[in-house]
């Protein structure tokens, strides 16, 4: 539960270390689970999601401890230790009903265990977000799966297998690659997800001792050896975080060092503000973010390297600033235009027509009292409130916020907004 007060923002200065990315240490730790040996994950962010599934792997026997940040102090964020020596089901639900990535333990206790049993993981607000494929994946190295009240049941043996995607679904490529590298055999995943979480996972697993190749392709091949080993691993930077301070800077105007973003994973939105005037400069710390979104936006939410769907939001805020006819389409969530709705309270001009939103930018964006529904909603509202006239109040019940980006009141007061958290 939080609520933030937010006024005009003067053009942001200065610059935000972007902390290590949510959607890479999620599969990342429940990847801990593969061996009984301990392992270090360096730079975790303080996330809710990141407590969340701890708590649920804890329930699996999974001891795990943060270092006292004070004794690595050149190591930037907390150091989690994990170790799971003992392992067996989930004792404790309420995790997986809170968090839809819950499901990326089906892999490792099915590979670790010979079984596996996850509650059908809720929707949410912006989709169904069913979990076939990571079934499909399964079957595919010789799972048995049965539905039973509510909860799926897996067991076998796992052996190697090939599975050819009906979407490149993250999650999905995720748990199946997890889940391979114990299997006896060679394994192969088509019309695999290439998001740069899915090559870091892949990077964290080989250095346990997996046989991973070919992340970040659309195949994905793996050959399965019989134990896992601990490893020591920093992840990746958030590029959703980075690029939700880059939208609020094409906001607000000004000049900001994103320190540690790498440009390599957010082509296509630094693409997409450069058409629209916003000046991007690489340099070795990290990506400097000068000047205003001018023009209005063409934005196409697509499977990596294509537009991420998690910043359709944030630079859908962008897009009420730009005078002229901005036009989305969200092609990989079904629902994920709920923003829209607060962002018109606030006097954006936006028509919604099933997966096509128009913005019609310019209009006069007034501050007022509005409400997070889901995580990146969230942040494109906070992004709004800063090119807003006058006080914006955005109420955030659920915590949404908090699950995807570690205080981000600091970080955006650090940068010149006045923001308070009430
Ligand atoms: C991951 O979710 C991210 N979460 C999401 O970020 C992100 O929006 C999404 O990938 C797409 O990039 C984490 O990494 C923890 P998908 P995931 O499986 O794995 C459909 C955020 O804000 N689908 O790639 O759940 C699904 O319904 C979050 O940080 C099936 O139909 O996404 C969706 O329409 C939000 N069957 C599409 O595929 C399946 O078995 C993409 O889903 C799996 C997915």
């Amino acid at each position: 539960m939080a609520t933030y007060s937010i006024r005009t923002s003067p053009p942001l200065r200065g610059e935000a270390t972007i902390h290590t990315a949510k959607n890479s240490v999620l599969p990342i730790l429940a990847a801990a689970l593969l061996t009984g040996d301990p392992v270090a994950i360096l730079a975790t962010p303080q996330l809710t999601d990141v407590d969340t599934l701890c708590d649920l792997m804890r329930s699996c026997g999974c001891q795990i401890a943060w270092d006292d940040p004070a004794e690595t102090p050149n190591v930037p964020g907390a150091t989690l230790n994990l170790c799971a020596r003992e392992l067996c089901l989930p004792m404790n639900d309420d995790p997986m009903r809170r968090m839809r990535a819950s499901i990326l333990i089906m892999g490792p206790l099915l590979a670790r265990l010979g079984m596996a049993r996850v509650t059908l993981p809720g929707g949410c607000a912006i989709g169904q977000r069913p979990i076939d494929q990571h079934i499909k994946g399964m079957q595919a190295l010789g799972a048995e799966v049965a539905l039973h009240q509510g909860h799926i049941e897996l067991s076998g043996r796992l052996r190697g297998g090939s599975v050819y995607l009906d979407m490149p679904s993250v999650g999905a490529t995720e748990n199946i690659m997890m889940a391979a590298t114990l299997a006896q055999g060679t394994s192969r995943i088509e019309n695999a997800a290439k998001e740069p979480e899915i090559t870091d996972l892949a990077m964290f697993l080989n250095q346990m001792g997996a046989r991973v190749s070919g992340a970040g392709s659309g195949t994905i091949f793996v050959q399965g050896v019989a134990r896992l080993h601990g490893a020591r691993y920093q992840p990746i930077p958030d590029r959703i975080e980075a690029g939700t301070l880059a939208c609020a800077t094409a906001i607000a105007g000004g000049n900001v060092l994103l320190r540690g973003a790498r440009s390599e994973h957010m082509r296509a939105l630094l693409f997409k503000l450069q058409e629209s005037g916003v000046i991007i400069i690489e340099q070795r710390e990290g990506l400097r973010i000068r000047g205003k979104a001018l023009q209005p936006l063409e934005v196409r939410t697509m499977s990596y390297p294509g537009f991420p769907t998690d910043l359709q939001a944030p630079i859908m805020a962008v897009a009420c600033f730009t005078p002229g006819t901005s036009v989305f389409l969200e092609t990989v969530f079904e629902n994920r235009y709920m923003h829209a709705t607060e962002l018109r309270r606030m006097g954006a001009r936006i028509r919604v027509e099933d997966r096509v939103a128009l913005i019609d930018g310019g209009s006069e964006i007034q501050g007022t009292r509005v409400i997070s529904s889901d995580l990146r909603a969230g942040a494109s509202l906070i992004c709004a409130a800063l090119g807003a006239k006058g006080e914006t109040v955005v109420e955030d019940p659920q915590g949404h916020i908090d699950r995807g980006y570690e205080r981000i009141e600091q970080t955006l007061s650090e940068l010149g907004v006045p923001i308070q958290r009430l």
